[in-house]
């Protein structure tokens, strides 16, 4: 035992606290990280309200994380003490259900889930699987570096993945979290990136973060406008509302693809038409495995992509997570321990 650490829990739902709790040893396969800053993502909502099925309190959520190893459980050969790292949404592999069996580990059945199964990054020490973790590049700072664990390697991924060519023309729906580093990868994929939002007050930034044209869907009927330039290649559905990601399937060229990366709480309804006629596609993408993240790391350096942050001392987590939920965001808000306050300091990017 090597004393204690900050830590913010879910005592109860819908209760963020301040906690102190004991440092413990890393078991084997697990690396200890002293935390410098960790993203607030939308998905902790699901451990903040309680809802993640099976989800037991108290639990520390987090899986935008980055800091440094200082403690390695035993057979952790690859890694070092010292080693600046980052760990996911997805934070290792049973390796025995059938999709790990299949080597499709990324929808592994039983995985470990920083901030969900284990306990996360909102925290000044975090225990990692690690086979979860991702290494840092140099040229990104801690805080930068956090949003592209989750919010940057599910919008990567789901981009990277989908079959597309240069100048497609690809829409990102919802700028958030999610969105932003979505319109800036469409971007910087090669794409005709359309951004879609409520209001005109983000299109000024969406056009900054590469937008190459925004649609209101406050005053346009953003499938129709799709429609007009072509239709799209594929749309990226971030915003968490199903209520609106329902008619956007119709803004899809023939055989275009609908990729649902948002989790609404609300159902989606969708139309058999656009489907049936034109063998337009929808599915899902789950965030990415540790080494997709090392490639959306290695992408955002390669592309000078970056987060939009805001950070907040991590004391103030309840007060991140209510702008987060508010919408105010602009666009991830990064929780930062009195480490990474200290490195930050010392180093940019
Ligand atoms: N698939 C995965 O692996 C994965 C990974 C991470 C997150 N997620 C999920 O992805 C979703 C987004 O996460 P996030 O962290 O990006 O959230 P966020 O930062 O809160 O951003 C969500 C954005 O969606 C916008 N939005 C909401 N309703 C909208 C609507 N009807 N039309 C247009 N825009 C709308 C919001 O904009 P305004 O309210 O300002 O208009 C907000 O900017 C969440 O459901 C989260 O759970 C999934
Ligand atoms: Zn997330
Ligand atoms: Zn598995």
């Amino acid at each position: 035992m090597k004393g204690t650490y900050k830590a913010v829990e879910v005592s109860e739902q819908g209760a963020l606290r301040v906690v102190e709790r004991q440092v413990s040893e890393p078991g084997a396969g697990q690396v200890r990280i002293r935390v410098e800053a960790c993203g607030i993502c939308h998905t902790d909502a699901a451990t903040v309200t309680g809802i993640y099925p099976g989800l037991k309190l108290p639990r520390v959520p987090g899986h935008e994380v980055v800091g440094r190893i200082e403690a390695l459980g035993s057979g952790v050969a690859r890694w070092k003490i010292g080693q600046r790292v980052g760990i996911g949404f997805f934070g290792g592999e049973d390796g025995v259900c059938e999709p790990c069996r299949r080597g499709d580990i990324v929808n592994c059945q039983n995985p470990v889930i920083p901030g969900v199964t284990v306990d996360g990054g909102y925290a000044e020490v975090m225990i990692a699987e690690a086979r979860g973790i991702a290494s840092i590049p140099d040229e990104l700072s801690s805080a930068k570096a956090a949003p592209l664990l989750c919010a940057g390697i599910t919008t990567y991924n789901a981009l990277r993945n989908a079959g597309l060519r240069g100048g497609d023309l690809v829409a990102v729906h919802g700028i958030g979290g999610l969105g932003h580093l979505g319109i800036q990868f469409a971007r910087h994929m090669g794409f005709r990136t359309v951004a879609i939002g409520r209001g005109r007050e983000k299109e000024k930034l969406a056009k900054e973060l590469g937008a190459h044209v925004y649609i209101d869907t406050a005053v346009d009927d953003a499938a129709a406008t799709l429609q007009r330039m072509g239709g799209a290649r594929a749309i990226l559905a971030t915003a968490p509302s199903g209520n609106a990601m329902g008619p956007l399937v119709s803004g899809l060229a023939a055989r275009g693809k609908f990729i649902v990366v948002g989790v609404p709480q609300d159902q989606m309804q969708l139309s058999a038409f656009p489907l049936v006629f034109g063998g337009r596609s929808i599915y899902g993408s789950l965030a990415g495995t540790a080494i997709d993240t090392e490639d959306a790391l290695a992408f955002s350096v390669l592309e000078n992509i970056r987060p939009m942050i805001e950070t907040v001392p991590l004391e103030e987590a309840a007060d991140g997570y209510a702008r987060m939920m508010q919408g105010k965001a602009r666009f991830r808000i990064v929780l930062v321990t009195k480490d990474g306050v200290a490195r930050e300091a010392s180093t940019n990017g």
